[in-house]
Formats: C-alpha cells, sequence, structure tokens
C-alpha cells in the first residue's frame, strides 16, 4: 500500500470559510486497493506554512505520496510550486510534462498550472491545480505511472524491463 497524504491549499478553506471538495475528490479517486490515505489537511497559501508541512510528512510520518492540490497558478498567494521546490531533493518534470500536455487537449489554461513534482527521500511530492475538476483530469493522466515509480523509489523494484500497462 501506498501511504498517502493529501494537502489542500487554501485561504479560505484555511479559515472555515470554503468547504474543501477537491481533498475528498481526490481521496475518491485513489484504488483503495492501492492507497492509503493516511493523513489530510487544510493549509493557507504562506510557504513557510506548506513548508513546514512537507517536510514533517516526508521526514517524520515518512509518507510515500503527498498529493497537494491549489497554488499553483498566478494569484500572488499562489506558493505551493515554490514550498515543494524549497524541500525538495530531486525533480521530477515527467508528471508536470504529462499532466499539461494532457490537460491542454481539455483547455488552454492547462498551461497556467504551475505545480511541480519532487522526491524527498522516499516520499514523492506532486502539485495538483486546485478546482475539483482540474485536479481529477490531472491526476487521472498519472496514476498508474505512480506506484511504479514509488516501488523503485522505496527499493521495492529493481527494474522495469517487463512491459506493465
Ligand atoms: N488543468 C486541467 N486539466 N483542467 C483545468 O480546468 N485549470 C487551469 C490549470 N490547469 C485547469 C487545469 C487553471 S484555470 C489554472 S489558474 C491553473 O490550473 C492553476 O490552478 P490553481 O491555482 O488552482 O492551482
Amino acid at each position: 500500500m501506498i501511504k498517502t497524504a493529501i494537502l489542500t491549499m487554501s485561504d479560505k478553506g484555511y479559515i472555515g470559510e470554503r468547504k474543501d471538495i477537491t481533498g475528498p475528490t481526490i481521496k475518491n479517486i485513489l484504488p483503495e486497493d492501492t492507497y492509503s490515505l493516511v493523513y489530510y489537511k487544510m493549509l493557507p497559501d504562506e510557504i513557510d506554512k506548506i513548508t513546514e508541512e512537507l517536510v514533517y510528512l516526508c521526514d517524520e510520518l515518512k509518507v510515500n505520496l503527498i498529493l497537494t492540490n491549489g497554488g499553483t497558478g498566478f494569484s500572488k498567494r499562489d506558493v505551493t510550486p515554490e514550498a515543494t521546490l524549497q524541500v525538495s531533493e530531486k525533480l521530477v518534470p515527467g508528471f508536470g510534462e504529462a499532466m499539461r500536455a494532457a490537460s491542454l487537449k481539455i483547455t488552454p489554461k492547462a498551461m497556467l498550472s504551475r505545480g511541480i513534482s519532487c522526491i524527498r527521500n522516499e516520499t514523492l511530492i506532486i502539485n495538483l491545480p486546485g478546482s475539483p475538476k482540474a485536479a481529477t483530469e490531472n491526476l487521472e493522466v498519472i496514476l498508474d505511472a505512480i506506484p511504479h515509480g514509488i516501488d523503485i523509489l522505496t527499493g521495492n523494484a529493481t527494474e522495469c524491463a517487463t512491459p506493465k500497462k
């Protein structure tokens, strides 16, 4: 099972002025036989709070996957990619490339998501955009590739030769 955390970035959600729909939407997309959701939290769009939370999840709770949503756009408060970059040990550009390529077939606004993905120790962090629609469309593109990546990251797979769909 992939030990998973979901973080929703929303100033309004954090102070209780908006209900989080995207976090639960992401949870529902994750197949229960592969992903176990061990942590969920809403955070304000503040770089220090996000960074601190990411470090805790990677270094203390040792989750294997963190799916963030929100804060990837152009608003002055959007800092999720910058916080993610601060804790990154290795960048994983393929997820962003795949998500934006597929999303551009749906909407040209897909290029406005600045989300990144990275590795810190044995944790994969993936930034998704914030609306339930956008998060769903992006996550569905990469979902099948995540388990093999985590297997390699955690030393449970040593070779990629067998082609698997
Ligand atoms: N990607 C997909 N697949 N579908 C969408 O509707 N919306 C875009 C983009 N990515 C969208 C998408 C829009 S309008 C924005 S502003 C950015 O994601 C950033 O979203 P965020 O600020 O909520 O993170």
